[in-house]
């Protein structure tokens, strides 16, 4: 995602060459020869990232920091430090810098420094305006999403929705599978009938025939009184077939049949009836692996797949992780009468790098939960569980805003350590010597902060 960016440094072959550089990778870069230049630029221009040097005739790098984080605080601030100045580092970040990259600028390290400072620029005026974009964001009935995985699976429900034939919808546990069946059936021509779905996994097998295509009177021992059953109870409108994975295999020629002919016999009759309902099958197994074992008919498996729907995992939807934590937060603030009106930044980081294996179910429970127990107006890290929490993305950051989130200083020192180490190319006396550290100590804070080197 390239950005705007503001060079300030007052060496022109410096702004010169990071200028070249930027502009090769994309970013669309301005500079600027001094910081008062640049403080003036940002009152007229929108910026991504600012990268200033810190040592600069007039005002310098560290003022320029304070007044950006004073006048402009969304905007991430890039410092260039020379070596072996730690403090000047901390002192930056201290002021509101984002990050800091040292001199000479690796110039592959600096990309991914403005990268990842552009990502937070962005990821901020997302968390910011994430309301107003569930608010417009595109739905199809309940289902929510702007993910080009959700535009065409809505595209493709719209265009099923209409024909009365068979479908089988197939995703995840939690990805809204269910959502997507009675979508279906709301942009039908049966939208007016009732939509049934029966849940296969969860009945005994032996109660499973009857419950579905009904049973007469004195049909079996227990049988006291008819039962119309669910295909019966849908006529006009839909029926969902949910867990059709775990559909008895003794009972899959029956139902095999009930769908080809489109009549059935309940449990005991002895003449079949027409009946007049969709069928829509779902399953988040893998239907091919079952086949294969022999627990489910190939011949049914073809019946029920006329058309096959995938609902995409949530880990595929890129930032619509992001609308659904807002549309839960929205949800349950309301439920649960609490003034919670969103999430922070490093929220959002977290739930974007987390993997979600129980899809928009998992996400749901987690922001039902950070809303029932945060204190907070927007939910912040410590609210979200344990598992969510601990997935923090590998690149921490050293400029947040919120306290929790800040790096130690011991972080600091390990970052810039490796950094330095990869700047004198492994050699531990040329880094020892930079950092003003004996040999012993590199090595002993090596150890310490399990920093990896080939030995010299
Ligand atoms: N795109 C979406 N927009 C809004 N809510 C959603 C969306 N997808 C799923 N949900 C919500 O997530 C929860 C899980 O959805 P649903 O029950 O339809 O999933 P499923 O695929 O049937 O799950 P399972 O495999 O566990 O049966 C529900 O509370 C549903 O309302
Ligand atoms: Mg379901």
């Amino acid at each position: 995602m390239p950005g705007r960016i503001l060079i300030v440094d007052d060496d022109p072959a410096m702004t010169e060459l990071l200028r070249l550089d930027l502009a090769h990778r994309d970013f669309t870069p301005v500079c600027a020869d001094s910081a008062e230049a640049a403080f003036q630029l940002l009152g007229q221009q929108p910026f991504d990232v600012v990268l200033t040097d810190l040592a600069m005739p007039g005002m310098g790098g560290i003022e320029l920091c304070d007044r950006i984080a004073a006048n402009h605080p969304d905007l991430p601030v890039v410092v260039l430090t020379g070596f072996g100045s730690l403090e000047t580092a901390v002192a930056a970040i201290r002021s509101g810098a984002y990050d800091f990259v040292t001199k000479p600028v690796d110039l592959d390290l600096l990309h991914l420094v403005i990268n990842r400072a552009a990502r937070h620029h962005e990821l901020q005026e997302q968390v910011r305006t994430l309301s107003a974009a569930v608010e417009r964001s595109q739905r199809f009935e309940t289902l929510l999403g702007a993910s080009p995985a959700m535009q065409r699976l809505f595209d493709e429900l719209a265009r099923v929705a209409a024909l009365d034939t068979q479908v089988l919808i197939t995703g995840e546990n939690g990805t809204g599978k269910e959502l997507a069946a009675r979508a279906l059936h709301a942009r039908s021509p049966r939208a007016h009938g009732p939509f049934i779905a029966v849940n296969c996994a969860a009945l005994p097998h032996n109660l499973l025939e009857s419950e579905l295509f009904g049973h007469v009177r004195g049909a079996f021992t227990d049988a006291r009184s008819a039962r119309s059953g669910l295909f019966a109870e849908a006529a006009g409108g839909t029926l969902l077939l949910d867990e059709i994975g775990d559909f008895p295999l003794e009972l899959q020629p029956k139902l095999l049949r009930v769908l080809e002919q489109r009549t059935l016999r309940p449990v005991g009759a002895d003449r079949e009836v027409p009946f007049d309902v969709r069928v829509i099958a779902a399953t988040n197994r893998d239907l091919q692996t079952a086949i294969e074992e022999r627990r489910f008919r190939e011949d049914l498996f073809f019946r029920i797949n006329v058309i096959q729907i995938e609902l995409p995992p949530l880990r595929a939807r890129g930032t619509d992780v992001l609308l659904l934590a807002q549309h839960f937060v929205d949800h349950f603030a309301d439920r649960l009468h609490k003034p919670v009106t969103g999430i922070s930044q490093p929220v959002a980081e977290r739930l974007l790098a987390y993997a979600w294996p129980g899809n928009v179910r998992e996400l749901r429970n987690a922001v039902e939960r950070a809303v029932a127990l945060t204190q907070r107006e927007k939910l912040v890290v410590e609210d979200l569980p344990e598992r969510i929490r601990a997935y923090r993305s590998a690149e921490l950051s050293l400029g947040g805003e919120n306290p929790g989130e800040l790096a130690t200083m011991e972080e600091v020192e390990r970052r810039y350590i490796r950094h330095v180490l990869n700047a004198a190319a492994g050699n531990k006396t040329v880094a020892a010597r930079i950092l003003g550290f004996d040999r012993k100590t590199l090595y002993r804070k090596l150890e310490r902060y399990g920093i990896e080197t080939e030995s010299n």
